[in-house]
């Protein structure tokens, strides 16, 4: 046997040794300590009590939240502050106003209506989201939220997110939707085949031991109105596909027929038309730029930012009926609500400090409240949808209070 080879044999077998010896300190030092669950921090979803009711004393309150803009929290800077205010901004400002929201108005659901995250300042879509939504999953009050168009620019797809959010606590979002079959209430089947990610809907039962206790008075539908899209050679934003819409008809129709069949009050004229329903997307639709848009309270200080195809949202909302209002974001500079074919459409006003906004012009949120209107013995289906808005000054001071609807007598 040649010396020579022997001797380079014994060099691999010891490199090789010493190559094995390093990658198993590697795993045990840094690597395995990061794979292994630790059964003492591992938890489950908090989950928020279901149904959604209103309060013993007749109302439901629903917080908007529109363009949080959330980046990397405390390192991420603020745009469109005045000059003196950009040195102690940051998106903190932006978990304390919504902190503060929630501690004022006690809403009994927060509704967050897309741009949560701001994808392209957020290195961790994961560790954003959890920011974002912190005060929320504080407060224990149940929450939903739909992506806008900036959501998916992190680490993310869309999907991702909206699984994430869905299993975040006390958040009522939902991937796919769920349809409930007419034979059995309790069993629920995902529809399949729909666009987008995060259309589903949710009821709000009436006062506890009320007439309607039992059933839904109050609707809630969230759609995915997409982030952007290329058509005949052009980027446009978004817009809600027909198998959305095909899938929002549906539900609006069985809440309508839920209504017919009940037969649990003698109270009939309050309740004999439908329970109304509110919607809650993303980007606004092009009717809205296109007008007239009429009874406008607030502020219209900006262009629409909506898609060139218009995929009939208004004709299907309008045809439905039970749509009262609608719920947008992604313009933040407009603040207002006005109406549409009959339809109010209320635009929440930015958030976030971190979104573009207008320095000097408070950032801002929108309140929806719900009252019920009284039965002869007890509280009967919702009487009256009241909206208004509240800037993030000193005092949180009120704005725009007005009626999007009242029942006729
Ligand atoms: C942001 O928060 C800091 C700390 O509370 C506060 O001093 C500052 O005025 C806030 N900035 C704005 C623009 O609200
Ligand atoms: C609602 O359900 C509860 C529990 O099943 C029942 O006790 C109550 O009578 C029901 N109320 C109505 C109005 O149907």
């Amino acid at each position: 046997m040649d010396p020579g080879n022997s001797m380079s044999w014994i060099h691999s077998f010891l490199y090789l040794c010493l190559v094995i010896a390093s990658v198993h300190v590697l795993n045990t030092i840094f690597i395995s300590p990061k794979l292994a669950l630790d059964h003492q921090n591992a938890r489950v979803k908090r989950v928020a009590p279901l149904p959604l009711r209103f309060r013993a004393d007749g109302t439901f309150t629903i917080l908007q939240v529109a363009d949080m803009h959330f980046g990397n929290g405390k390192l991420t800077r603020c745009r469109d502050v005045l000059e003196s205010e950009f040195e102690y901004c940051s998106d903190l400002n932006t978990t304390r106003f919504l902190e503060k929201m929630i501690q004022l108005e006690n809403p009994d659901f927060v509704a967050f209506t897309g741009d949560n995250i701001f994808g392209s300042s957020a290195s961790d879509a994961a560790e954003s989201l959890l920011e974002a939504f912190g005060p929320v999953m504080k407060s224990g009050i149940p929450w939903a939220a739909v992506l806008g168009n900036h959501d998916q620019e992190s680490t993310m797809t869309r999907e991702e997110l909206m699984s994430f959010i869905s299993l975040m606590d006390f958040s009522l979002s939902q991937t796919f939707p769920s349809v409930e079959e007419t034979s059995n209430h309790n069993k629920q089947h995902p529809v399949p085949k729909i666009d987008g990610f995060g259309n589903f809907d949710l009821r709000v039962w009436g006062a506890p031991g009320s007439s309607f206790a039992n059933s839904s008075v109050l609707n809630l539908y969230f759609l995915d109105s997409g982030d952007r899209a290329f058509v005949d050679g052009i980027w446009t934003y978004d817009w809600i596909k027909e198998s959305q819409l095909n899938w929002l008809r549906r539900v609006s129709q069985k809440v309508q027929e839920q209504k017919l069949d009940s037969k649990e009050s003698p109270i009939v004229s309050p309740h004999s038309t439908i329970s109304p329903s509110l919607a809650f997307f993303h980007i606004p639709i092009p009717e809205i730029k296109q007008g007239p848009i009429y009874n406008v309270v607030g502020k219209y200080r900006e262009w629409v930012a909506c898609s060139l195809v218009n995929s009939g949202v208004l004709n299907t909302l309008v045809s439905m009926g039970d749509v009262k209002a609608v719920f947008i974001g992604h313009d933040h500079k407009n603040d207002f609500c006005g109406t549409l074919g009959g339809l109010w459409f209320c635009y929440g006003g930015g958030f976030g400090y971190h979104g573009y906004g207008k320095a000097g012009w408070p950032r801002r949120s929108r309140v929806i409240l719900a009252e019920l209107a009284k039965g002869e013995k007890s509280w009967s289906g919702v009487g009256r949808i009241k909206t208004w808005k509240r800037l993030d000054d000193e005092k949180l001071s009120k704005i725009d209070e007005q009626i999007l609807w009242e029942r006729r007598p």
